[in-house]
């Protein structure tokens, strides 16, 4: 059992592989702390009491009543709220019905039972009774009347713990939520670093470290989603923690919408970490009975380095939140029509890149944005899921039919969340969008935001997908979603509902999601937002591969990809090989080199087949072997990050290493030449030390120690942006 209860003592311990977890619950008013996060410890002995520090000054109230503020000021809760003196970052702010904030919770009882529950509405990761263990701790704020329970779930076999919040109003009057995050940790010290994942359209993800210092550092969206500017994760590190060393502690908020990551380094040397739904723009109205469900967070400890947390948050989405007919299927080799027409295309245009892509062994054709109203650019016909005949000749199902007739399956672009007030919906409905009364809403790529809080809206948009999906025979989907939020308001929610609507907004797109992907099971699709808007464990609960951004450059690939893989599988991240200048960097790189970087993610192509040189789509065969001989290993493998060119300004390196050590795939780009320079020596990582490993290419043979500790010389490159496979296999 990975939950227990010592119920002399009063705390609960929770045990994943290498990871413990406990709480306590304190005095006579059952006030619940946080005791310790970190090592798998054993049960006993334990001294909780001074771990708490709850026999040192200022004590607790039922000793030291005079300084309760200082106790509540002091004590590592384990869930916090506002307004009774704990002024540090607080978790639940509620305003009852004299408009009054003051909140404060102790511990009523708990269950503790195998598997773990669903949150209703909301994506989240799931297991069953053989993998996961959950406790629930019911807790009340008694004035109020509301009941709070905090629910764990522990993995057994993964270093995970899940957390969510349930808050339910059992009083008679309505109480309104102005800020519910989903979890809160006080950590001992303050010499953590804080490793976030920032950036902005064209150059998502990259890996940023800060000490944690005194006062507040965050990492937040309220773009309405989860954003390009910063991923809702966070991790905070041992200071001399490393790839390999260290202790960590990730924190990954499955929610797709506005989110807070906030790190406080406190007066007495202590680290309070919460995360949760921004509170900005967040209100969320329980009238008597009713009750919140705050999305869950997942938690990853590592007892040794980074790299340990990045597999473990692998392994955790790859087997328990990722679902569908693809999850465990190679994905098929897609080429898109976005980087190779824009809007400029048509029937035969079309199929002349499929007939081309098919004799080259491409198996998908995606018709990417343009194919409906009257959409010739980006600046109309959002929300008029119409097909447009004058560029699809013959309709859809002919195209659908000659492609398919080519060998290729087919899949199709929609934003199905936007609206063009160039478009006939808008004409029809101005009071759709997003918008607050006289007030002209803010034009973001010319188009507004639909109202998805509006039932009407969702069915809307639902029937024009499903009558599209159902015309043809298609077999992927790019949901995309091309701007933010803004003018946040609802001709539709009455006024005392409308700070709830960005929140509302995200569970309408999830219940659009939930929809498609229950009544058509076979389709594959792939989340996008202007590139990687929205890359986050919400959509992959729906959606098992997400494009990663709109930068296709192989070289700012690299960062931005080496981000992504900080918290999310290889598998979930849409790469494609592109055309060259590259169209946002305007960079030459070779044909392999960008064949090698997508090989890292899904794999396809974003170009002209019937525009490239002739020595470039020679090389498309060769590649598509490439991605067939190695996916399964990139899919489901081990991935170790062995070095990053953000840090070394020169090269990077990867590896991925099935789970049983019995092959590795290193990928290394030399992204500058040096000059007057040797062959560099890197140290692979993760493979049995008392094997031999082949050279699949050379056929030289190495010892998995060797290979491990003094290294494998990377020869024979010359040039910039140059790279090299190589793959060593276990010999039996
Ligand atoms: C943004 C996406 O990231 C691109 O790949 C493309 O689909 C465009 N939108 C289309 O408008």
């Amino acid at each position: 059992m990975g939950i227990k209860f010592f119920e002399d003592r009063k705390y609960f311990k929770l045990d994943a592989r290498d990871t413990s977890y406990i709480i306590a619950i304190v005095d006579d008013e059952k006030f619940l702390g946080h005791v310790y996060f970190g090592k798998r410890i054993p049960d006993e002995p334990l001294d909780i009491e001074s771990l708490l520090r709850i026999n040192e000054y200022p004590y607790v109230p039922s000793k030291n009543n005079r300084e309760r503020m200082s106790f509540h000021d002091s004590f590592p809760t384990e869930y916090s709220t506002h307004g009774l003196g704990d002024f540090r970052e607080s978790c639940l702010v509620v305003k009852d019905s004299n408009g009054n904030s003051v909140c404060g919770i102790t511990y009523c009882s708990h269950k503790i039972y195998k598997g773990k529950p669903t949150l209703k509405g909301l994506p989240a990761t799931f297991g069953d009774e053989n993998s996961c263990t959950t406790l629930e701790i019911i807790c009340s704020d008694k004035v109020l009347n509301l009941e709070v329970t905090l629910i764990y779930t522990v993995f057994e076999n993964l270093d995970v713990i899940t957390r969510s919040v349930r808050i339910k109003n059992n009083s008679d009057n309505d109480v309104t939520l102005e800020k519910a995050l989903s979890a809160c940790v006080d950590f001992d010290g303050i010499d953590y670093d804080i490793i976030s994942l920032n950036g902005s359209w064209a150059r998502e993800r990259r890996i940023q470290r800060v000490p944690v210092s005194f006062g507040k550092r965050s990492v937040e969206s309220i773009r309405g989603i989860s954003s390009h500017q910063s991923n809702p994760f966070i991790a905070l590190v041992d200071k001399n923690a490393n790839e390999d060393y260290g202790n960590v502690y990730g924190f990954n908020f499955v929610y797709s919408g506005n989110f807070i990551a906030v790190v406080e380094g406190c007066q007495f040397e202590t680290t309070r970490v919460v995360m949760g739904i921004h509170p900005a723009n967040f209100e969320w109205t329980l009238a008597p009975g009713e009750e919140f469900i705050a999305p869950e967070v997942v938690m990853v400890y590592s007892d040794s380095g980074i790299g340990k947390m990045t597999r473990t948050f692998h392994d955790l989405y790859r087997n328990h939140l990722i679902r569908g007919k693809y999850r465990d299927r190679k994905r098929p080799v897609l080429i898109n029509s976005w980087e190779a027409t824009y809007f400029d295309f048509d029937t035969e245009k079309l199929l002349s890149i499929a007939r081309e892509a098919a004799k080259l062994g491409i198996e998908m054709l995606v018709m990417d944005d343009g194919w409906f109203g009257n959409r010739n650019d980006d600046n109309s016909s959002l929300g008029d899921w119409y097909v447009n005949e004058k560029k699809i000749k013959g309709g859809l199902k002919y195209l659908v039919d000659e492609v398919n007739k080519l060998g290729l399956e087919f899949g199709i672009w929609f934003e199905p969340e936007m609206i063009s007030p160039d478009s006939d919906l808008y004409r029809a409905h101005p009071n759709w969008c997003i918008h607050v009364p006289n007030r002209t809403p803010v034009l973001c790529r010319n188009q507004y935001v639909l109202d998805l809080t509006n039932d009407e809206v969702v069915e809307y948009v639902y029937s024009r997908l499903r009558d599209i999906l159902s015309s043809a025979n298609i077999t992927y989907v790019k949901w995309d979603m091309n701007r933010q939020l803004s003018d946040v308001g609802s001709s539709f929610m009455p006024k005392e509902k409308q700070g709830e609507i960005m929140h509302r907004y995200v569970l309408a797109v999830y219940k659009l999601l939930d929809r498609l992907t229950t009544e058509f099971p076979h389709i594959l699709i792939e989340g996008c937002a202007g590139g990687g808007g929205r890359f986050d464990p919400g959509i992959l609960y729906y959606c098992p591969q997400i494009w990663c951004s709109d930068n296709t450059d192989a070289i700012e690939r690299l960062a931005i990809q080496h981000g992504t893989a900080m918290v999310y599988p290889l598998s979930t991240i849409g790469a494609h090989v592109s055309d060259c200048p590259n169209h946002i960097v305007g960079r030459t790189t070779p044909f392999e080199t960008r064949g090698y970087v997508a090989l890292a993610g899904t794999f396809g192509y974003e170009l002209d087949v019937t525009r490239i040189s002739e020595d470039d789509r020679k090389l498309i065969p060769e590649q598509i072997e490439m991605y067939h001989k190695y996916n399964d290993l990139i899919r489901t493998g081990d991935y170790y990050r062995i070095a990053n060119y953000e840090d070394n300004h020169l090269y990077d390196c990867w590896s991925v290493v099935a789970k049983d050590k019995s092959e590795v795939l290193v990928t290394y780009i030399q992204v500058l030449q040096r000059p007057n320079s040797r062959s560099r020596r890197i140290k692979l990582k993760g493979l049995d030390e008392n094997a031999l490993y082949r050279d699949t290419e050379t056929n030289r043979l190495y010892s998995g120690s060797a290979l491990m500790y003094a290294g494998l010389n990377i020869t024979g490159l010359h040039g910039d942006f140059k790279g090299k496979l190589i793959h060593l296999v276990k010999e039996k």
